[in-house]
């Protein structure tokens, strides 16, 4: 069987290493299943990956993705699940953008039926990512502030989503919180400020001493201002670096208001936790896009022929939600 996949060669620009290819797909053996790409996703990390900058890299030459959807439409002698039709998390290895994927049936993520598609694409990275950010770094309840930067991107809107459904109040830094501040308080943010025009001590005050815990996806300048705002004891957990810089924590706020910084990466806290936790999480992700709890904006679809242009627009600033790809 021939696939388009999207494929790349040598570490780069996205939008310029990356090519469609033609690739051939083996038969499915006894134990293993072809899934069709229905949607998938791009993330800044799949831009890291393709890049050579990312935590772990593939082997070249990489067909690139790690997150999205697809349909068994085959299975190898012998196997019975999951049932052909059945909708599948695509597998993240060896790669997730090719149209047809032969994989082992057993390690298939099953989605719940009557989801909707494009928000299950997206579930199996940053909502989980947000989940264990929040179950995992000090205990918040009702009452208690959140905090994070580059709250626009779909983590963010996680984040804060989860938070109203807890009764946690949410500070929203960004760079360009005017055009997204109606959407980001619609879906329950307190505070949305301008990365900009970010005032500590005036945050702080507002907070009442009770952020708890930050999520820097952005590093730079904004992390500096978040911690200034924390209250005593606070934890600053950093998950992404859209800024490029290294971070400049002020020394004082780790001395006087004991703050501590945390990483996390949810990569490798699927790899070191066992597979029914890490189901589990899958779980709660599936119950709160099936109750209406999570919800994230699609900025565009692109055709798997046009990836390069998908990458393209994956990398311009200002987009209205997640990038797309379906075959
Ligand atoms: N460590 C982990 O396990 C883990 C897991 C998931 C995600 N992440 C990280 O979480 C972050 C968000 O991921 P996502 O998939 O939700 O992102 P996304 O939806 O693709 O959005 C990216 C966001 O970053 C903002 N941004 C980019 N460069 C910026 C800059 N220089 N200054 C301020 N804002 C900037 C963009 O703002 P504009 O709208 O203004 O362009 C956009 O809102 C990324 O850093 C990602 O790598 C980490």
């Amino acid at each position: 069987m021939k696939s388009i996949a999207a494929i790349h060669r040598s570490y780069g620009k996205a939008d310029e290493v990356v090519h469609a290819e033609t690739i051939d797909i083996p038969n499915p053996q006894k134990g293993q299943a072809i899934v069709k790409l229905l949607r998938a996703v791009i993330n800044p990390s799949d831009l890291g990956m393709i890049g050579g900058s990312y935590g772990r890299l593939r082997p070249l030459p990489a067909v690139a993705g790690r997150e999205g959807v697809g349909e068994v439409v085959e299975l190898g002698p012998d196997t019975e699940y999951p049932k052909v039709g059945s909708i599948v998390r695509l597998p993240p290895e060896p790669g997730a953008w090719t149209q047809y994927q032969v994989c082992q049936a057993g390690e298939l993520v099953e989605v719940p039926k009557g989801l909707p598609l494009d928000m299950c694409a997206m579930a199996f990275i940053n909502p989980p990512t947000a989940l264990c950010i929040l179950d995992n770094f000090g205990e918040l309840g009702e009452g208690d502030w959140f905090i994070q930067n580059g709250a626009g991107s779909a983590l963010g809107y996680f984040a804060v989503q989860m938070c109203k459904a807890r009764g946690i109040k949410t500070v929203n830094m960004l760079r360009n919180a005017e055009k997204k501040r109606s959407e980001l308080e619609s879906i329950g943010a307190d505070l949305v400020v301008d990365e900009a025009e970010f005032n500590p001590k005036a945050v702080k005050e507002k907070t009442g001493g009770k952020l708890k815990l930050g999520l820097n996806q952005i590093g730079g300048e904004s992390v500096s201002n978040m911690i200034k705002a924390m209250g005593d004891s606070a934890t600053v957990v950093t998950i992404g670096g859209m800024v490029g810089d290294p971070i400049r924590f002020p020394t004082r706020f780790l001395i006087f208001n004991d703050l501590a910084l945390r990483g996390f990466w949810w990569d490798k806290w699927q790899r070191t936790h066992s597979k029914d936790r890490v189901k589990a999480v899958y779980g709660k992700i599936f119950e709160m896009i099936g109750n209406g709890t999570l919800k994230a904006p699609v900025d565009s679809v692109f055709k798997l022929e046009d990836i390069q242009k998908a990458l393209s627009r994956a990398m311009e600033n200002s987009r209205s939600g997640k990038v797309m790809i379906e075959f």
